[in-house]
């Protein structure tokens, strides 16, 4: 892509022209473009955030398509730095070689590993491999010991894994699915890498999910696709592939857990019970999500309505987590650095960098102890349980924590 980004006027799964618009959020920087203190005063590139249904295959999407460049080659986000994400990547990666090693030859790639949190947990069961293409993050993988190719996966370069590794036996890819324009080249890449034998299993956000329990501030550049099992569907068979198992997972909210492989491999009735589920809530309707757009307009007034009364009372509000989710809604809410002190995160990366578009600092979690918040904005709020039980202390205080989305909570 030469330009800053493009907009296209076709599902990138079916190639229909016939899509509702759902949301519009407004022209909004990359959600996870940090900024340096000297980048403070200088322009902030913004795009157009518009999500879209398509009435033929059923695919949320986005049509406006930022460079990857520009999205992915410097990232902020580590695995590691969240305990419950490390935690259940973890517990995956056991769980897959368990289920699908064989022998220490055996390797597993993933696509977009990040900082090798899953890899390094099975790295002494077999080979390993991480295709990760942001040069910062994927120095960390190396530095754990694990191999890293610093590449955006592409056909070109599954072709020159095999030639160099041999077949695989099973590919990860964890919450990057969403996040690929060419997501057909990526699945041309794996048919060459797996065969008839091998494993591609990954972890999307679930549609369902994002209009059930979920909120709005899940919709940012990175994410140009909100799938369903049947948009997966759609998508798959056109690869001489098939979804043989498909599993809810309880982790950003709720996730979709899907296994495909090639003819060799039996469908699992877990694949048509998940389809019917989604038929029930309706999930292949373009009113689902005109509701749910809806829905986040309000939502979107009473939190801005809440913070302006709290702030006129004189409270003291900080955030706590700085996760790309919570640029869309604090951009979408215009909630800035008039509003909250700042917002602490456990990324070391983060800290020291100013929130896009809404310059607010980012600092280390010990600043909360030294100012005494009256209340806490939790923009981590995917992680509230684990978040409230961490932060008793605070709590006990009499520090509220607001939950913003999808229905504001004080607790
Ligand atoms: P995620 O929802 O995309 O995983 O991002 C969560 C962000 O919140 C990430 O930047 C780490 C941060 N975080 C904290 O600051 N404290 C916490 O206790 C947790 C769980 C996450
Ligand atoms: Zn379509």
């Amino acid at each position: 892509m030469k330009d800053n980004f493009i907009h296209k006027n076709n599902c990138r799964i079916c190639g229909a022209s016939d899509l509702v618009k759902i949301l519009d959020l407004g022209e909004m920087p990359p959600a996870n473009a940090f900024l340096r203190k000297e980048d403070l005063n200088k322009p902030e590139p913004k795009f157009p955030l518009v999500v879209y249904f398509c009435n033929n295959c059923g695919l949320l999407q986005l049509l406006d398509v930022v460079n990857p460049e520009i999205l992915f080659s410097h990232y902020d986000y580590l695995t590691s730095a969240s305990k419950p994400l490390a935690d259940h990547f973890t517990k995956m990666g056991l769980e897959l070689a368990e289920k699908f090693i064989k022998s220490k030859d055996d390797l597993i790639v993933e696509i977009g590993g990040n900082d090798a949190v899953l890899l390094a947990s099975i790295k002494d069961k077999c080979r390993v491999l991480n295709i990760e293409p942001a040069g910062n993050v994927a120095e960390i993988s190396k530095q754990k010991g694990v191999e890293t190719i610093d590449e955006f996966f592409t056909e070109k370069l599954a072709k020159k894994i095999f030639e160099k590794y041999g077949p695989v036996k099973i590919i990860v890819a964890n919450n990057v699915m969403a996040h690929i324009d060419d997501i057909k080249d990526v699945f041309r890449g794996v048919k060459i890498l797996i065969g008839d034998d091998g494993t591609f299993v990954f972890e999307v956000h679930w549609v369902g999910n994002l209009i059930g329990n979920g909120g709005f501030d899940q919709i940012y550049h990175e994410h140009l696709y909100y799938y369903s099992l049947l948009a997966l569907e759609n998508l798959v068979s056109q690869f001489g592939l098939k979804i043989f198992n498909a599993e809810s997972v309880s982790i950003h909210g709720q996730s979709l857990r899907v296994y495909v492989g090639g003819r060799n491999f039996s469908v699992s009735e877990s694949v048509g019970q998940f389809l019917e589920k989604e038929k029930e809530l309706r999930l292949d309707r373009a009113e689902t999500f005109l509701k749910f757009s809806e829905r986040a307009k309000k939502n979107r007034e009473e939190l801005q309505n809440l913070l302006r009364r709290l702030k006129q009372g004189g409270k003291k509000i900080i955030g706590y987590g700085a996760p790309a989710k919570g640029n869309t809604l604090l951009n979408y809410c215009w909630i800035d650095n008039n509003i909250l002190d700042f917002i602490t995160d456990t990324t070391p990366l983060k800290q020291g960098l100013y929130t896009p578009g809404t310059h607010i600092s980012v600092v280390s979690p010990e600043k909360i102890k030294e100012v005494n918040p009256d209340y806490i904005l939790l923009l981590a709020w995917n992680y509230a349980e684990a978040i409230l039980e961490k932060e008793k202390d605070l709590r006990e205080k009499g520090i509220k924590f607001i939950i913003p989305v999808p229905r504001i909570k004080v607790i």
